[in-house]
């Protein structure tokens, strides 16, 4: 049985003293027994006390980011150790707004993923495809490139540590989402790819989010669908009242 998560993706928003007021008001809207597991992706400066905030409340804490190198002269980067050094558990790699802006390729988005579960952070690991590949047909071509070249060198064992997020670059931030079934029959073919290059228990226990454009009005019916286990969610992780009610409806319909 995979564990549902609701990840929120801060991007670059919110300075260490809107982060406390965030978590403060979320705390008092979220249901404190929920079923799905929680997540906040602030940005670096805001992890380690987000981290004190949240000891002990049961919502885990993760990175937008990582640098695979351990420490050493890189400047502006963060390691594997200084997140877990920080309260987080997990690591966003291969964001499509880090691929895209910022020029991240497959093998750097591979060295990335690799230095986080050997350093024992889970990656939350983003394929996705762009508008024109979607209007061409080329999604599954894409994303299948992404996943090997992505995991390549990836052990069995490594790789159960290991969440995939389906975000369609036409979807993030648009206001657009892919359907239920259409981001249900993408999702799926992930799963298949799993199953195939590792095994069918690997791909069953590996936990699979869809993103762009995740809403309180569209969540309960992507969560309905068989493959997708939670939601990565941008713009609407901002406000605690639209995150709260996003988690809420995570968490009611997981149990
Ligand atoms: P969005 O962003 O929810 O604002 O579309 C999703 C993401 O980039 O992870």
């Amino acid at each position: 049985m995979r564990n549902r998560l609701v990840a929120g993706n801060w991007k670059m928003n919110k300075t260490p003293a809107q982060t406390d007021v965030f978590i403060n008001r979320f705390l008092e809207l979220v249901d404190s027994n929920h079923a799905a597991e929680i997540l906040l992706l602030p940005p670096f400066t805001s992890l380690d006390w987000a981290g004190k905030l949240l000891a002990g409340v049961g919502i885990s804490l993760g990175g937008q980011d990582l640098y695979f190198e351990p420490s050493g002269p890189f400047t502006g980067e963060i390691s594997a150790e200084i997140l877990l050094a920080c309260h987080c558990s997990y690591v966003l790699v291969g964001h499509s707004e880090r691929r895209t802006i910022l020029n991240e390729d497959e093998t750097l988005v591979n060295r990335k993923v690799l230095a986080a579960t050997t350093s024992g952070i889970r990656p939350i690991f983003c394929v996705g495809e762009t508008l024109r590949e979607h209007q061409q047909g080329k999604a599954r071509e894409r994303i299948c490139f992404q996943l090997e070249h992505g995991l390549a060198g990836m052990d069995q064992q490594d790789a159960t540590s290991v969440v995939i997020a389906y975000e369609p670059l036409w979807a993030i931030g648009t206001g657009e989402t892919a359907s239920p079934q259409a981001a249900q029959e993408t999702i799926n073919m992930i799963r298949k790819w799993l199953a195939v290059v590792y095994d069918d228990s690997l791909s069953q226990g590996t936990r699979i989010l869809y993103g762009g454009s995740v809403n309180p009005e569209n969540t309960a019916a992507l969560l309905d669908q068989p493959d997708i286990d939670g939601v990565l969610v941008g713009g609407a992780s901002l406000s605690p009242e639209t995150f709260a009610q996003i988690a809420n409806c995570a968490g009611q319909s997981a149990t």
